[in-house]
């Protein structure tokens, strides 16, 4: 499947793709809170990410990018996964845009691109997580028509409440 619009085309991982989006995953570290290792979560993302692409495919899914005038500027990578009340959705595990390419629409155009593979897989929804922190995301998907559903609480156990 590829998408063309203007200069830009979103268009399935290609093995060619991967220091780019490997590079593009430093940027995962958004809004992470500080009770966490901002490096650890790059790295569990690049493994994620790294899933994608041959010869060691072994993630069902799909992961995308945004080439914009010949260098991959955005990526996106969506799978299935059964919700625990049962019926399977897809989930987006990462969704990076290059910070000179942010606000251009590639962010959008990633997400219609993973929701239109979602839609060929018969599920009837899209879920994702993000930090708390990351304000941008938050909008980003809000404006997109998502809502958030879950809040995750973590405390320090050998602090005082
Ligand atoms: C979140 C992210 C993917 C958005 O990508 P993008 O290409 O810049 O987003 P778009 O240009 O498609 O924006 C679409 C809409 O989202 C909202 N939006 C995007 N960035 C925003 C910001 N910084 N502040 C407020 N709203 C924002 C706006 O409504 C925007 O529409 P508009 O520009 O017409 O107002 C990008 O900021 C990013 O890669 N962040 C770092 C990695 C990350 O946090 N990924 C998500 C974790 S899963």
């Amino acid at each position: 499947m590829s998408v063309e619009h203007s200069s830009v085309q979103i268009r399935p991982v290609r093995e060619e793709d991967r220091q780019a989006v490997m590079d593009l995953a430093s940027l995962l570290r958004e809004g992470v809170p500080e009770w966490r290792d901002p490096e650890a979560v790059v790295e569990a993302a690049r493994q994620w990410l790294a899933g994608h692409f041959a010869p060691e495919r072994d993630q069902p899914g799909a992961a995308f990018v945004a080439e914009a005038e010949g260098e991959v500027a955005g990526v996106v990578s969506v799978s299935t996964q059964r919700h625990f009340t049962g019926p399977m959705e897809a989930y987006i595990g990462e969704l990076a845009v290059a910070p000179h390419a942010a606000r251009t629409g590639l962010g959008r155009r990633l997400l219609s691109a993973a929701e239109d593979w979602a839609r060929q897989q018969g599920v009837s929804h899209m879920t994702l997580e993000t930090a708390a922190g990351n304000t941008t995301a938050r909008r980003f998907y809000a404006a997109a028509g998502y809502r958030e559903e879950a809040i995750r609480f973590t405390r320090a156990l050998d602090q005082p409440a």
